[in-house]
């Protein structure tokens, strides 16, 4: 008998083919959210989850799964899986890094651009009839990029991969991250290490780029978004509770800072529909590593995880390595 495999969301054919040559597959192909009784109804009996960010793996619903072998996320980002838990119980966790580091910093760029130039405002103007006097000098009056300073909080693969871009924009780049990159790897992206208090000081745009943890929830809160300078912009391409949206709400309509650029939310999709009623935010549905091409790598990879861990091999990209020494 092939084991049961679930896959939680409709994935590209290319991969699910491959995968039911192999597995006994059930796919959410409707491709809505699953309840936590739905998840856990379906997964009755399965030995590997092919899963997203969206769905909760905790402690309780690995008990009703006693089967299970490994959760593999389509995802670079596994705060949606309770890990130690996993390893607990013996369940690998996988994830999808090394792939969408690009593409993920190609969109934090795109926010930070569109927010500082007012692009979907301007958009939205002119869509609506507003444009009537041609070109006026004052007219949707932006913020230059170039030659600004930009703090990126968070320097893993994506920061850095943000940092690279901002050089092509001739920025001055500020940084701070747990561990202080090593000189050589500075020197590469002209980044200089400052206190994450320094950092909301001085720059002129912020980009959060951190994993979401207890130790990372509402990093960006009342107090930090209050050291930033009134004209600065905030990116979010991180995780939603990383910043307290209701804080930045509060900031951006009172003017403490100049606007934001948001990809990701507290309770998505029930994100606070208070973000709609501000002209200076760019908002957009957790998108950062969504192109054809990055999507196919992160299903394709996160399938050889899943047959990997099935199959007795190592899988590439485990978290839990420590699940394999038990
Ligand atoms: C997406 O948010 C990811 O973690 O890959």
């Amino acid at each position: 008998m092939k084991p049961k495999v679930l896959v939680t969301r409709k994935v590209f054919p290319e991969v699910t083919e491959r995968l039911a040559a192999q597995f006994d597959l059930t796919s959410n192909d409707a491709d809505d959210i699953l309840s936590p009784s739905e998840l856990a109804a379906r997964a009755v009996g399965a030995e590997g989850i092919l899963a997203t960010l969206t769905e909760k793996f905790d402690a309780a619903f690995l008990d009703s799964c006693p089967r299970l072998k490994v959760i593999s996320n389509i995802a670079t980002g596994y705060n949606n899986i309770d890990v130690a838990a996993c390893t607990a119980r013996g369940v690998m966790v996988t994830n999808t890094p090394g792939v969408l580091e690009d593409t993920t910093a190609d969109l934090a760029f795109a926010l930070l651009l569109a927010v500082a130039r007012r692009i979907t405002e301007a958009e939205a103007w002119l869509r609506a009839g507003e444009w009537k006097k041609g070109f006026a000098l004052q007219q949707m009056i932006g913020r230059d990029v170039h030659h600004a300073t930009l703090g990126i909080i968070g320097m893993g693969k994506i920061g850095q991969a943000i940092a690279r871009r901002a050089r092509g924009f001739d920025m001055q780049i500020l940084y701070s991250n747990r561990k202080r990159l090593a000189a050589e790897v500075e020197a590469q992206l002209a980044a200089t290490h400052v206190p994450r208090e320094e950092l909301l000081a001085r720059a002129d745009f912020v980009v959060v780029m951190v994993p979401y943890s207890a130790e990372t929830h509402h990093l960006i809160g009342a107090r930090e978004l209050s050291l930033m300078k009134a004209d600065a912009i905030l990116v979010n391409t991180a995780r939603g509770g990383v910043v307290d949206d209701a804080a930045l709400i509060e900031a951006l309509r009172f003017g403490r800072i100049a606007g934001a650029g948001l990809d990701v939310f507290e309770n998505e999709p029930a994100f606070n529909r208070e973000f709609l009623s501000l002209k200076n935010v760019v908002l957009v549905p957790h998108i950062g590593s969504a192109t054809l091409a990055t999507r196919m790598k992160m299903a394709s990879l996160a399938a050889d995880n899943l047959t990997a861990a099935l199959t007795g091999k190592m899988p590439p990209t485990l978290v839990n390595k420590d699940v394999v020494k038990r």
